[in-house]
């Protein structure tokens, strides 16, 4: 008696996991590694920024900035293991609108903006980034990134915490800062649209992971469940349509 056949699934063929070893992984990995090795280092910045803006978290803040640095190293490590140059000059050119978002800010006193895009933004798209990467991530960075991803949470819960008691007072700014950032945060994705693919990560599920962290975030900092998707939803669609689409 022959045995049932296996189930197999409804529609296309099964995600094949990524050659490591293809000049086209290789090649991908290399703007992909290098925005997260030049992102880790930016956030580390922000939060030495954030211990001399709020003096009574300072040490705290300090330590968040020394993860951001042993991440950035962790993955300088990736990119050695599969012996990939990153390609920094590409990752600065990429995220410099949103570190110069985090500069004006600083530059006029706006700490809620500061924290906003490093501890909202930021954090909300590296979780998502890390979590699709993490199933599709070779065995040396599989566990890097499964560390990562949890202190990416204790990044996004600090924002959180200081945001939420003064809910009322910086609900606005909230709002003008995300409707800024966010387009500066989607803009990296479609310049790296075609690499994230390569590497097995699905843009559009990196979007939808990014809206589900956000709106979260939003909904811990005091916004009810409809507002903070309607915000999400609102300003996710305006940026997509001025430009940051997805293919
Ligand atoms: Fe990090
Ligand atoms: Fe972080």
């Amino acid at each position: 008696m022959s045995a049932a056949p296996a189930a197999t699934p409804a529609a296309g063929p099964a995600v094949q996991p990524p050659r490591f070893d293809a000049p086209a992984y290789r090649d991908a990995y290399s703007r992909i590694n290098g925005l997260v090795i030049v992102g880790e280092g930016m956030a580390d910045r922000h939060f030495r920024r954030l211990a001399e803006l709020l003096p009574d978290q300072r040490d705290e803040l300090l330590r968040l900035g020394a993860m951001e640095a042993r991440h950035a190293r962790d993955f300088v490590g990736c990119g050695r293991q599969l012996r990939v140059r990153p390609d920094s000059p590409l990752a600065r050119r990429l995220l410099d609108p949103l570190h110069r978002q985090f500069r004006e800010a600083d530059q006029q006193g706006d700490l809620v903006s500061c924290l906003v895009i490093q501890c909202l933004i930021i954090e909300c798209f590296a979780v998502a980034a890390y979590r699709l990467y993490l199933p599709v991530a070779d065995a040396y960075a599989r566990p890097i990134t499964e560390a990562v991803i949890a202190d990416e949470a204790e990044h996004l819960n600090f924002g959180e915490q200081w945001l939420r008691p003064r809910f009322q007072a910086v609900a606005a700014q909230v709002e003008a800062c995300a409707a800024r950032s966010l387009p500066a945060a989607l803009a990296m994705l479609t310049a790296l649209d075609a690499d994230l693919r390569t590497i097995g990560i699905d843009p559009q599920e990196l979007v939808a992971e990014f809206v589900v962290e956000f709106q979260a975030s939003l909904q811990a900092i005091g916004y009810g469940e409809p507002a903070a998707r309607q915000l999400v939803t609102r300003l996710t669609a305006r940026a997509l349509s001025r430009g940051a689409t997805l293919s």
